[in-house]
């Protein structure tokens, strides 16, 4: 793995949308998977800024999103489509047809997570995946657990997770109690993967994420063992882990 230290978040998101251009450069039609919630906020103002300036295009790029809430349609302005939406789509020359994010409107969920993994399949799998990482470690929405869950699934939200969510809400019962995601195989199966990070209260997951056993525990520790795996954190998320002074390391 390789990791970056930036000073602080706007170093941070300006470093994740360099990674996320190159590879678009590399590859104009390629797929990224892609993450919603407070992390790659920044990151996506920056690939829009330079999409502006005339230095990025996504109109052949596709998009798979990790993640949706179960009950919300994607005009409901706390969905994930509606985020990506306004935080990327809305302002870049992509395809809307082109993004994916899961159905959590779907009538049957069982049969919205077959449809969503044969659409992976059928785009030939992820190029990039960006990740950010919950206080607990979760990645998407897999949660913690006894055993790494590996496809497109439904969960049970956790209550730190509810109550990490509620401040985007008006009311905290509003949160929904369960969520579609992508699994653990599907996350690992992507052949790049940037896992973003932000803040003191990421210090922990992190320091495990990096540093700790491979445990299902901790969901993100698997990234251990990927073979493309950048993270990029600001030095608050990163004060738990000994880097020495580099601000680049690779391990
Ligand atoms: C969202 C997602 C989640 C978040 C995580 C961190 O699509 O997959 O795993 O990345 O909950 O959220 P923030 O960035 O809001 O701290």
């Amino acid at each position: 793995m390789r990791i970056y230290k930036a000073k602080d978040y706007q170093a941070l998101s300006r470093k994740a949308a360099n990674i996320i251009s190159a590879q678009i450069i590399m590859k104009p039609n390629c797929v990224l998977g892609l993450a919603t919630g407070s992390s790659p906020i920044g990151t996506y103002k920056q690939l829009i800024e330079w999409y502006q300036k005339g230095d990025l295009d996504f109109h052949e790029v596709k998009t798979v999103n990790l993640d949706e809430y179960v009950g919300l349609s994607g005009d409901n302005e706390q969905s994930y489509r509606h985020f990506m939406n306004e935080n990327l789509f809305n302002h870049v020359n992509i395809e809307l047809q082109n993004t994916n994010v899961p159905d959590g409107r779907a009538e049957d969920m069982n049969t919205e997570c077959q449809r969503y993994n044969n659409l992976i399949r059928s785009l030939g799998g992820i190029d990039l995946q960006l990740l950010g990482i919950g206080r607990n470690g979760h990645i998407g929405f897999n949660e913690p657990e006894e055993a790494f869950e590996q496809e497109t699934h439904m969960v049970n939200l956790t209550e730190s997770t509810i109550e990490a969510n509620s401040r985007l809400f008006n009311d905290p019962s509003e949160v929904p109690r369960h969520a579609v995601t992508m699994g653990i195989k599907t996350i690992m199966q992507a052949r790049q993967i940037l896992l973003i990070a932000s803040g003191e209260d990421k210090a922990d997951a992190i320091q495990k994420t990096i540093f700790g056993a491979v445990t299902p525990r901790v969901p993100a520790s698997i990234l251990q063992i990927h073979n493309s795996l950048t993270i990029v954190a600001d030095e608050a998320a990163l004060s738990k882990c000994d880097l020495g002074n580099k601000d680049m390391l690779v391990l």
